[in-house]
């Protein structure tokens, strides 16, 4: 099934809720009504374009004055099963938080500690979605799409799609020019359970048995606990990424400051809190109008109202100029700004 539409209102698509539209929107379930589309529609090659799940990485500055494509291919297929996997085909369109539910309810692991993480299978894989010590890269075997310049259907296997921490390939080289249309899943029948990250260990713990079912619970606990709902109270999740920083760097501020977390990444580099940073700014809560940041987590920002994008990245850049003056580190936006 197709749709199009002309000058289509972007606010359902975007879970900042800002309004603005788009010139052209163009939503399939198949993925050779894509083929069929693009081969028949060269005029649209000139526009820009921009792939969208369900928006939740994104922050719209403007109208977009080119052509949104919205794959919203359902389905999950067991494609191959062997004595410790079973590999599934998951359509783009299917919503992430479903998908991790199935899996749970079948016992295979994988992906328990990436519950309740907005938006779609689709766009998991374009910024590595991570959370509580896992990212899908772990799980993901291919990832197949369609090639926009090549007009081809492509399948890239997991080790080509360059993954890094809320980085891939989907993001770089291929930037609205691969449509996500499924995503292959490698998952693991007997799980060994992931509890490394920070609390995580003490609180399932705390809640019983340990098993895929009680993670995915805890995290969901953990979660609705910090994060703002996208149902009721507009945002992406994190705005900014945690900001890599020597070990010498780290061991300066923790000089300073005791209590600072530091996530070791490798010899090189470790990572810092950014909404550590943000609340030691005492920024925590800090509202402007229709834009704050967040009162439990002060990585998210939030639309109270009707803000414009506008106004959100300009609040977004007064956040970054604070913590760069306070502690001389550059917080980097996880949020694509349109
Ligand atoms: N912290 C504060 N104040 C805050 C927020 C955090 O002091 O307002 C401290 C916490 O106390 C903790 C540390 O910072 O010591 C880390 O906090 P948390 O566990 O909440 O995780 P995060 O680093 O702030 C990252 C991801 C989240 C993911 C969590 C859990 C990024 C950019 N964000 O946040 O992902 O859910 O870890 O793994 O890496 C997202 O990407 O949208 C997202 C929500």
């Amino acid at each position: 099934m197709i749709r199009f539409f002309e000058n289509y209102n972007l606010k359902p698509h975007n879970t900042f809720g800002v309004k603005v539209k788009a010139r052209y929107f163009f939503e399939f379930t198949e993925p050779d009504d894509l083929d069929i589309f693009i081969q028949a529609n060269e005029g649209y090659k000139d526009l820009p374009l921009l792939l969208i799940g369900s928006g939740s990485n994104i922050l719209f500055l403007q109208d977009f004055s080119g052509l949104v494509i919205h794959p919203n291919v359902p389905g999950i297929i067991k494609v191959k099963e062997d004595r410790s996997h079973v590999w599934l085909e998951v359509g783009a369109g299917e919503t992430w938080d479903d998908f991790v539910g199935y899996c749970v309810e079948n016992i295979l692991g994988g992906v328990e500690n990436l519950s309740l993480i907005p938006g779609k299978v689709g766009a998991a894989p374009v910024q590595n979605i991570g959370a509580y010590g896992q990212e899908v890269s772990q799980s993901v075997e291919s990832v197949k799409g369609y090639d926009l310049q090549k007009k081809v259907q492509v399948e890239y296997h997991a080790e080509d799609c360059a993954f890094g921490y809320r980085n891939s390939l989907f993001k770089t080289k291929l930037k609205n020019r691969f449509v996500i249309t499924s995503v292959v899943f490698k998952l693991d029948k007997f799980p060994e359970f992931n509890l490394e990250y920070g609390y995580l260990k003490e609180k399932v713990r705390e809640a019983g048995e340990v098993s895929l079912q009680q993670i995915r619970k805890t995290i969901i606990a953990i979660r609705s606990a910090k994060l703002p709902d996208v149902s009721t109270l507009g945002n992406a999740g994190s705005f900014f990424k945690n900001p890599s920083v020597s070990p010498e760097e780290a061991e300066r501020m923790k000089q300073i400051y005791a209590d600072i977390p530091i996530y070791p990444v490798n010899s090189k580099s470790v990572k810092l809190a950014a909404g550590w940073l943000i609340e030691k700014a005492g920024l925590k809560g800090y509202r402007e109008g229709q834009v704050g940041v967040h009162e439990k987590q002060a990585l998210v920002l939030v639309n109270y109202g009707d803000a414009s994008g506008k106004e959100i990245f300009d609040f977004s850049e007064k956040i970054r100029q604070t913590v760069l003056e306070r502690f001389n580190i550059e917080l980097e936006r996880e949020v694509n700004c349109i």
